[in-house]
């Protein structure tokens, strides 16, 4: 029994560790930097001259990975409650998304509707899982519902999700409000963590 959990320990430790290297060697801010590119690989939602709003963006993985892929041909913004070191035609707004403020910031820095957001945002962790993936997730249906508002009709959205008891509700919240709703687990993710992404397109129109 110990040494299963201690063989399964080091195999997290080599996934975690592999992914760290790389990001280094690359030099992405984080490891999460390569979950965007296989969401990207799976999904194909970069494109250039498209408007795109990056939010829980710090320390920045997946906005140097969005200003790789979109340049200065379109526009980027980002946002966390925590501050995030400048990166090349990335606006950043370093405020939380919860408050009305920042939903008008946003919304008067794009001037018109966005064609796709992303969001890898996650609630501090409690020491409680259960707890932990609620909050996350009741972050992610704050995303789904300003999507419906501030995406594109034929717009993207990716925003994570946690395997957690209120899953089957923000899933099907998202069924009801989009034409296409897929999930994906990247292999950069590690197993033993919940987390998820739900990619999104087309908003029905009813
Ligand atoms: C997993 S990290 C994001 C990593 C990032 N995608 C990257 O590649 O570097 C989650 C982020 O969500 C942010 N966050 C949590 N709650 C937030 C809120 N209410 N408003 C804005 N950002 C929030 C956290 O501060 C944290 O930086």
């Amino acid at each position: 029994m110990k040494k299963n959990k201690s063989s399964k320990n080091w195999i997290i430790k080599q996934h975690r560790d592999q992914y760290f290297k790389r990001s280094k060697i690359l030099g992405y801010r984080s490891r999460s930097a390569f979950k965007l590119i296989e969401l990207d690989k799976k999904f194909k939602f970069f494109k250039k001259k498209i408007n795109l709003l990056d939010i829980g963006s710090s320390p920045g993985g997946w906005s140097q990975v969005a200003q790789e892929k979109i340049q200065s041909t379109g526009k980027i913004i980002s946002v966390d409650i925590k501050d995030m070191e400048a990166i090349d035609n990335v606006h950043f707004i370093n405020a939380d998304f919860s408050k009305k403020e920042t939903i008008q910031k946003i919304s008067s820095l794009f001037e018109g509707k966005i064609d796709v957001i992303i969001s890898d945002m996650a609630a501090n962790t409690t020491g409680n899982k259960n707890l932990d993936c609620i909050r996350t997730n009741q972050l992610s249906l704050d995303v789904i519902k300003f999507s419906l508002k501030n995406l594109k009709n034929k717009g993207v959205l990716i925003v994570k999700l946690f395997m957690g008891e209120d899953f089957v509700e923000v899933k099907n919240f998202a069924k009801k409000k989009f034409k296409k709703v897929d999930f994906f687990k990247p292999k950069s993710s590690r197993d033993n963590s919940k987390e998820t992404y739900i990619h999104c397109s087309t908003i029905n129109s009813l």
